[in-house]
């Protein structure tokens, strides 16, 4: 369950119904719709959702009536577009398992996946088509830009052993903090009420929790179980990625050392890049890393008024580093 429930339970609620409502209803549309959908009820954590309506909620003048129903469009929207993003990505990854069930590349083929992952970027456009802010528009076809050219970004360093700390930085900004930086400032960015003063602390927020969450997820890849985690470990390896971990191991050892693990790497042999990983505890420095881009992103809240909503975002950015899956 969502800790955040007892907060917001009624807007998690409706975003729920809006992702339904979102991929029912089309005769023509009803084959993608199936595959989408197959995904959507596999369930996910909700985090972006859930960041866009408690952000949403500890703006100072948040009012329901006029911010309600916005918050919980540009949530489900931007749990469409991460969706579609996860698709495609699986293409990418050649990945076939996600939360716990076949991926649709594994199920229906890379063809079917990729039009599945297009037909739900069309989707997110069309609940922003309920708010028609222009801003809301920029902000996530600019994201979707930045998305694309972080996973390109990561295509282009596959197997690239002088992959520098700041090279991975760049990419996790792109593939993942941009859109959290989006889901903290999603209201904000939908209002021109003269309260932007606060959009940069937002995005900061968002940003700071995406990168620590990014690295939380990569050390997973070689930390956690299948099972548990819902999508396949050791597949960063396995695809030639080059996660901070590794970057770190491969910057402290030298002579024979270094070309045991760069083998490794190359051979994609997980359990010798994981024991030298574990035994360097570099595992643990990648870890340190996002908790202190965690408590970094918590000074941001400092701008906003002390209330639960507030008290629960500095428990999300905790999350992001402490989570299981
Ligand atoms: C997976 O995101 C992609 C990354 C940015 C690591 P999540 O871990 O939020 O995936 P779901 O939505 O819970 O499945
Ligand atoms: C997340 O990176 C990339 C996206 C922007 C979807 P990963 O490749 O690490 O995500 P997972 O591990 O497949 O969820
Ligand atoms: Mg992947
Ligand atoms: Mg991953």
């Amino acid at each position: 369950m969502n800790p955040f429930a007892p907060l917001i339970a009624d807007e998690l609620n409706l975003v729920e119904r809006t992702l339904q409502q979102t991929l029912t209803g089309s005769q023509l549309e009803e084959h993608v719709n199936t595959l989408c959908l197959h995904m959507v009820n596999a369930g996910g954590k909700r985090i972006r959702p859930t960041m866009v309506l408690l952000c949403a909620h500890a703006l100072p003048d948040f009012d329901e009536e006029k911010d309600g129903d916005r918050s919980v469009l540009m949530a489900a929207a931007i749990e469409l577009l991460h969706t579609a993003t996860l698709i495609h990505d699986d293409v990418i990854d050649n990945s076939t398992l996600r939360r716990g069930v076949r991926t649709i590349n594994d199920t229906s083929g890379n063809h079917a996946a990729v039009l599945a992952g297009d037909y739900l970027f069309t989707r997110c456009f069309n609940l922003l088509r309920k708010i028609n802010h222009m801003g809301a528009f920029a902000a996530v076809s600019d994201t979707i830009a930045t998305l694309v050219a972080g996973e390109l970004l990561q295509l282009e360093k596959e197997g690239y052993l002088d992959l520098t700390p700041e090279d991975y930085h760049q990419t996790i900004y792109c593939k993942t903090g941009a859109l959290f930086e989006l889901s903290a400032s999603a209201l904000a960015i939908t209002r021109d009420n003269g309260k932007e003063s606060l959009l940069p602390a937002l995005k900061a927020y968002g940003r700071l929790v995406g990168a620590a969450f990014q690295i939380a997820d990569d050390n997973l890849d070689y930390s956690a179980d299948t099972a548990s985690l819902g999508k396949q470990v050791g597949i960063d390896l396995a695809d030639g990625r080059i996660t901070l971990p590794v970057i770190l191991a491969l910057q402290q050892v030298a002579g024979a050392d270094h070309q045991r693990l760069s083998d490794a790497i190359a051979a994609g042999d997980f359990a010798v890049v994981k024991d030298i990983i574990t035994s360097l505890g570099t595992l643990d420095e990648a870890k340190d890393q996002a908790l202190s881009l965690a408590a970094s992103a918590k000074a941001q809240l400092q701008v906003l008024p002390d209330t639960p909503y507030r008290k629960a975002l500095a428990t999300l950015a905790d999350m992001a580093v402490k989570r299981g899956n």
